[in-house]
């Protein structure tokens, strides 16, 4: 022994640092309490009812068509159905205009929905502030929202990134720190997972109206861009329920028809410099499926000289390396990975594993049952993978990773936090990770995003290798 096995002992620490080298991603230190995740309760001042008889409630923007001039505004009046009308004018014009929408209810097991309505505005004009107002006729409530600049390659725009959000008291810290974020998002791509009313017995769907009502501080005044989640299915067969997502499609609406979708789930729109697609994780994918046809159609309308940034929405992530939900996105990635290499996807955006990751540029296309290349590789024509599903709903962090971290994955933490993408220009966008715990404008983690056509050049946080 002596001598020959030293040597060998100070090769194998090398090795060993080298491979820790060659890992190159980070699992953040950050040291959080670990208190329980607990609901907020009924009384909570976030769900009050807005007072007045048959008040609107749960107000939301969402965008209504393809290219960013239309809204469709959504509302619950739960005494009588009153107006269905929208009353609407922009900024400092005397001329009001009115949109007349439509509205429903629904039953699930022994609970009958509020008057659910939903208008569509049209025609307006990009870049411009517009007044609204609901519940014509009997109690009146009055907000506002901007409309995005016109589609092109040079304009900014900011998008917050939400997911798994719930109705917690982190879910509200969460949704706190994203409006208090002194860079502002203008409009938020939220990654699946609403208001987990689905954990409550029977679905208690009283919690999708508290979860509206708590939201609509945001929701009322920007679009939220819904991208459908596991807790979205409301699949019960034990209480006769077995449609799948009907509080989902009854409350919330998407333009998914302007886009040639033949289904909520799926869809794009374009706002500003951004064409975005959103998948859906729970609806069939699988070639010759609605969804698969509609995405082959979809990559080659994307005109990257009019809308250089590329994203996509899903709610189950592809590459993840917590133990939580591990490979559950993999047959998603298999059937279309090898479009959104070819297609140079600038961004994945998911959520569902309650934490943070970012990925590195990677792709594991190669591998094809028999010849055993089945490693992620690092490709400049992928997409970087985020996984923002740390809003901080009742279900609790992920805190379990697979160890060591894998070579894909760039950096990694189980807090709770909101992203944000701030597009400058057709080069150059601006990436942010805020923790909970931080100050407003204190960012866990960040990146400059290089836009994979116009400034296809390495963007890794942790490049060198
Ligand atoms: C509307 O009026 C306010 C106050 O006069 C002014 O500051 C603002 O610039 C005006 N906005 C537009 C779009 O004209
Ligand atoms: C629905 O049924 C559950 C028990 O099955 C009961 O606790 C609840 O009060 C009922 N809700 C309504 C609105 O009837
Ligand atoms: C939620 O957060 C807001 C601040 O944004 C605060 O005013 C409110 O009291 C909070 N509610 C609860 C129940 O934590
Ligand atoms: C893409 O958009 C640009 C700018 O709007 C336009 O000039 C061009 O014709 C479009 N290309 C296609 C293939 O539609
Ligand atoms: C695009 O934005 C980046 C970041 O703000 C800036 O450095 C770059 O000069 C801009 N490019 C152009 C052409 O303005
Ligand atoms: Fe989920």
């Amino acid at each position: 022994m002596g001598r020959g096995s030293d040597l060998c002992l100070i090769l194998v620490m090398i090795l060993n640092s080298l491979m820790m080298f060659c890992n190159g991603g980070i699992t953040s230190e950050f040291v959080r309490k670990l208190d329980k995740t607990i609901d907020m309760p009924l009384n909570s001042d976030v769900f009050r009812v807005p007072p007045g008889y048959n008040a609107p409630q749960q107000v939301h923007l969402t965008q209504g068509d393809v290219e960013g001039k239309a809204v469709i505004v959504s509302w619950v009046t739960q005494e009588s159905k009153g107006s269905n009308t929208v009353l609407y004018w922009k900024e400092n014009s005397t001329k009001k205009l009115k949109a007349h929408g439509k509205s429903n209810t629904y039953k699930f097991y022994n609970y009958t929905s509020g008057h659910i309505h939903h208008c569509t505005i049209r025609n307006l004009e990009y870049h411009t502030k517009y007044y609204y107002v609901v519940g014509l006729g009997q109690t009146e409530r009055k907000f506002w929202f901007y409309t995005p600049p016109q589609i092109g390659p040079d304009v900014a725009y900011t998008f917050g990134l939400i997911g798994d959000l719930g109705q917690s008291f982190d879910s509200n810290i969460t949704l706190t720190h994203y409006e208090r974020n002194p860079i502002k998002g203008q409009t938020v791509l939220f990654l699946g997972d609403l208001s987990y009313a689905d954990t409550y017995p029977n679905h208690d769907n009283t919690r999708w109206d508290t979860w509206g009502r708590f939201v609509e501080r945001s929701t009322a005044y920007q679009p939220w861009i819904w991208t459908t989640g596991n807790h979205e299915l409301d699949f019960a067969p034990k209480i006769g329920e077995t449609k799948p997502f009907k509080p989902f499609t009854h409350r919330y609406r998407t333009p998914y028809r302007a886009s040639g979708s033949t289904e909520p789930f799926w869809y794009s729109i374009k706002r500003g410099p951004a064409h975005i697609i959103v998948l859906a994780s729970y609806s069939a994918y699988g070639k010759y499926t609605p969804q698969y046809t509609w995405l082959e159609e979809e990559f080659p309308k994307v005109n990257r000289t009019e809308t250089p940034w590329l994203i996509v929405l899903m709610h189950s992530p592809w590459y993840n390396s917590y133990d939580y939900h591990y490979m559950e996105g993999e047959t998603m990635r298999v059937m279309y990975e090898p479009w959104f290499v070819k297609n140079k996807v600038d961004v994945v955006f998911a959520g569902h594993v309650h934490a943070y990751e970012r990925s590195e540029r990677v792709s594991n296309i190669a591998y094809n049952v028999v010849n055993g290349v089945c490693s992620p590789v690092k490709d400049q024509s992928a997409p970087v993978y985020i996984t923002v599903g740390d809003g901080g709903n009742l279900e609790g962090l992920a805190t379990k990773m697979t160890e060591p971290q894998p070579e894909y994955s760039a950096f990694r933490e189980a807090s709770f936090g909101h992203a944000i993408f701030s597009i400058r220009n057709r080069t150059h966008a601006y990436y942010g990770w805020h923790r909970n715990q931080d100050g407003y404008s204190v960012k866990g983690d960040t990146m400059w995003f290089y836009n994979r056509i116009w400034h296809p050049t390495v963007d890794s946080t942790s490049s060198g290798s």
